[in-house]
């Protein structure tokens, strides 16, 4: 069984998402940066290890990241997921984690990257929004793209409804990646997202790059 972990900073609901899919995976713990993210509970809830590495405690943003990968590199995961992860990591925590650590972003990449993306998406006027899960490169939210859905804007949305909607295909999408990393199926290659075999394309999802 591959192992996993997953990094929070909040609410949790993707972390939930992940947890309930029944993934061909161990998840060795639930990581967040704030002592205060309701999704730890979830998570010992459903009787995982959790911890908290609090971003405060450091004075610059290397060390902080080097506790975390230490965290992290104690649970000797195959695979780290961030799932609502709040925290810009610099160039070297994700080099060490290269390949191995994917993010959900709430837009159509490369769209509307950093916050407020449902805001942007409803300024910008588009009429297609959604969310992309990719693996991670030291460009923020710049990595290559595993596979995307795709939600319509309605003319009387606004950014709560919107961000509902683009959540729930979240809740969908993320666990179906997920499992192809698991599966050994999903693997980063010259800096290219590649999909080994049959790729069911169902609902809105939208067909990722099969290589
Ligand atoms: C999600 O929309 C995620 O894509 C974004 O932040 C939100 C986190 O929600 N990065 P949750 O903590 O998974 O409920």
């Amino acid at each position: 069984m591959k192992r996993y972990v997953i990094l929070i900073s909040g609410r949790g609901s993707n972390m939930e998402s992940l947890l309930d899919a029944g993934l061909p995976g161990t998840c060795a713990a639930v990581i967040s940066n704030r002592p205060d993210a309701a999704g730890l509970a979830g998570a010992a809830t459903r009787g995982i290890l959790t911890a908290v590495i609090d971003h405060r405690d450091f004075a610059a943003r290397e060390e902080f990241d080097a506790a975390l990968a230490a965290e992290i590199e104690r649970h000797a995961p195959d695979l780290v997921l961030l799932a609502g992860f709040m925290r810009i990591l610099g160039d070297a925590f994700v080099r060490r984690f290269e390949g191995r650590t994917l993010n959900i972003h709430p837009s159509l990449l490369p769209a509307f990257p950093g916050v407020r993306t449902h805001a942007q998406a409803l300024a910008a006027g588009v009429r297609l929004h959604g969310c992309s899960v990719h693996f991670v490169t030291p460009a923020l939210d710049g990595g290559p793209i595993v596979a995307q859905a795709a939600v319509p804007v309605q003319a009387d949305d606004d950014e709560a409804s919107l961000a509902r909607r683009v959540l729930a295909e979240e809740h969908l999408l993320y666990p179906r990646v997920a499992r192809w990393f698991l599966e050994g199926r999903l693997q980063l290659v010259d800096g290219r997202a590649r999909l080994a075999g049959e790729v069911p394309v169902a609902g809105a999802l939208h067909a990722p790059r099969v290589g």
